[in-house]
């Protein structure tokens, strides 16, 4: 008997260790030195005789971002690599602003699920399941809505005003995959033979593409 408890006590463990997203700290603070060359899971941490209430603030989600770029959206990040004193708490947000008709394209997170809070304005969102079933909705000013962790994910601002949310992650870095760029602006290119068979397209629409989302110079 004790031994069935014993076992499921360490089952349980291991189901939640591998439900959370980053790992549990082992200490107060692990503010990243950013600098460092020494490369960990996560950042180094700087000596705590120099950490200081600046390494845990962050006012760039104070203002909207600027939306005038082809997508009509712009994601501001507030991560570790803003804040420093994110490292090994596992948590981060970003603003992200649309102008009318934006689009946050699809895209994932891989190390991290998303909350989003509207704080004004209407958006379609979705994400799409491993078995393909789009989970959408029109969200608007103080709604929430979540996108499951590694799921592919989008906004779209189809209102005639500026929308924003703020967008919560279990994760200091959540990582970002824009299905898009990460087809057709890879560095170096995925080839044109993967992408045409892929996409049962030919040479020229894959080119196409490409040329239209290559990385700006
Ligand atoms: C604190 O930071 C200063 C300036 O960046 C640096 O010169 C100093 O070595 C640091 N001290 C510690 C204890 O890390
Ligand atoms: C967007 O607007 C800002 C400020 O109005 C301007 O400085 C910037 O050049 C614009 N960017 C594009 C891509 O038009």
């Amino acid at each position: 008997m004790v031994a069935i408890v014993a076992l499921l006590f360490v089952t349980s463990a291991i189901f939640f260790n591998a439900a959370a997203a980053d790992p549990d700290l082992l200490q107060d603070v692990c503010v990243a030195d950013l600098a460092s060359g020494v490369k960990v899971n996560g950042f180094t941490c700087k000596d705590i005789a120099n950490v200081s209430a600046a390494d845990f603030f962050f006012e760039g989600l104070a203002k909207p971002g600027l939306t005038n770029n082809t997508l009509g959206s712009l994601v501001t990040a507030a991560n570790v690599q803003k804040i420093p004193g994110l490292n090994t708490l596992g948590v981060s947000l970003s603003r992200i602003d649309y102008a009318p008709g934006g689009l946050n394209p699809p895209h994932t997170h891989p190390r991290a699920t998303e909350i989003v809070f509207v704080l004004y304005g209407e958006l379609d969102v979705g994400f799409i399941t491993t078995a393909n079933v789009l989970i959408s909705k029109s969200i608007k000013k103080g709604e929430v809505f979540t996108f499951p962790k590694g799921l592919v994910h989008f906004q779209k601002n189809n209102g005639k005003v500026p929308a924003a949310v703020i967008a919560a992650f279990n994760s200091q870095l959540p990582g970002t995959q824009s299905i898009a760029a990460t087809l057709f602006a890879a560095t170096p290119p995925v080839p044109d033979n993967v992408l045409t068979k892929a996409f049962q397209v030919g040479t020229k629409e894959v080119e196409k593409i490409k040329s239209r989302l290559a990385p700006k110079k």
